[in-house]
């Protein structure tokens, strides 16, 4: 096991605005992240070693590629450039890798989720898959609740790791699952240590520490759009900031699903359901609307036409990206496409669309 932790953050003060945000500890320190090349890989980062050493796999997490999309981005200028970030080459499978690590990290410095406590969380499936990863590579129990309407494979994926799983009323939502994990954290707090991803803001410092500088130097500076879905928020809060710092006149693009019910997993709808805590909407300079169907056609088509494999969320996002393309006579849009499409396999669309 690992015995000793390194201060991410000094305290869990509310990092919703910019200049709130504080140092993220004194070897990661935000200067840092700033100034410096961003790590080649997080296993660069001193205060993260120690962790490395005990869990091996978590070195793969992050330094995801940025390709190009080619034929999907062919009706656009050729002076407008489409990339997306293929968040789903992360070890447990999704961007949520990230967002687990610094979550578990900041939980271990501090002492909340010590020896004999089990994490525990609501999760539609990927963040749950990241923390049952990191459960097993660091030796700690997980405990999830979920709506029993996730997909088969991501149930199956749970298991595999040895996560413990309650299945929820699937109509009432990711909320509902995480009313129930709340009041067993609270009826426990000595068994539980509630990782609360829609309130942790070790989340967003996720993004801001690692997917931000990535997606900067990977566009060498050059990025003028940024599309990712909303689901936490934390991908946007975090690589929205950063890319902010860098470059003031980038402009952040929020992707929601169209309407209340839907089936684009991870994304939430944002009028209608609990606004997540680390969300700051100011952030954001516009939000684009996808239907679940656009978001599985454009899945479909990335398959078919680009040899890309991704989810559904990540549908949605190339949906958006091109729309905001197709508004520009130049610019580098990048979208963050958080799964690969794996965990969708079951779902009847793939083979429907032409
Ligand atoms: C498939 C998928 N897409 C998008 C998201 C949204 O990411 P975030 O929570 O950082 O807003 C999630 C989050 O769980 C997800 O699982």
């Amino acid at each position: 096991m690992v015995q000793t932790y390194y201060p991410l953050t000094d305290h869990a003060a509310d990092l919703k605005r910019a200049d709130k945000w504080p140092n993220v500890g004194p070897q990661v320190d935000k200067k840092d992240v700033l100034e410096r090349r961003a790590p080649r890989s997080l296993s660069a980062l001193p205060a993260l070693r120690s962790v490395f050493e005990a869990a091996p796999v978590i070195s793969l997490i992050g330094q995801t590629p940025l390709v190009r999309l080619a034929d999907a981005a062919k009706e656009l200028p050729t002076s407008v450039k489409l990339y997306v970030k293929l968040e789903g080459l992360n070890p447990g499978g999704s961007v949520k890798d990230r967002a687990a690590l610094f979550i578990v990290w900041e939980a271990m410095r501090s002492g909340a989720l010590g020896p004999d406590k089990t994490l525990l969380d609501a999760t539609s499936g990927n963040t749950g898959i990241a923390y049952a990863m990191l459960g097993a590579a660091l030796g700690f129990p997980v405990r999830l609740m979920l709506p029993a309407n996730a997909s088969p494979e991501r149930v199956q994926i749970l298991r595999a790791y040895g996560a413990q799983l309650t299945l929820t009323d699937p109509s009432a939502g990711t909320e509902g699952a995480r009313q129930l994990a709340r009041e067993l954290a609270n009826a426990e707090p000595d068994r539980y240590f509630y990782a609360d991803q829609y309130d942790n803001s070790a989340n967003q410092l996720a993004h801001y520490t690692t997917t931000g500088p990535e997606t900067w130097q990977q566009t060498d500076g050059q990025i003028t759009h940024f599309v990712a879905g909303l689901g936490t928020g934390g991908t946007m809060m975090g690589v929205g900031r950063y890319l902010r710092e860098r470059q003031p006149a980038v402009q952040l693009v929020g992707v929601q699903p169209e309407r209340p019910r839907h089936g684009i997993e991870g994304l939430k709808h944002l009028a209608t359901a609990r606004v997540p805590g680390i969300y700051d909407p100011e952030l954001v300079d516009r939000i684009i609307e996808v239907t679940t169907d656009e978001a599985k056609t454009m899945a479909s088509r990335l398959a078919r036409q680009e040899g890309l494999f991704v989810g559904i969320s990540a549908g949605a996002a190339v949906v958006a990206a091109l729309r905001v393309g197709r508004e520009l006579t130049h610019g580098t849009v990048v979208a963050l496409l958080p799964d690969g499409g794996f965990k969708y396999a079951s779902a009847p669309f793939w083979g429907e669309i032409n």
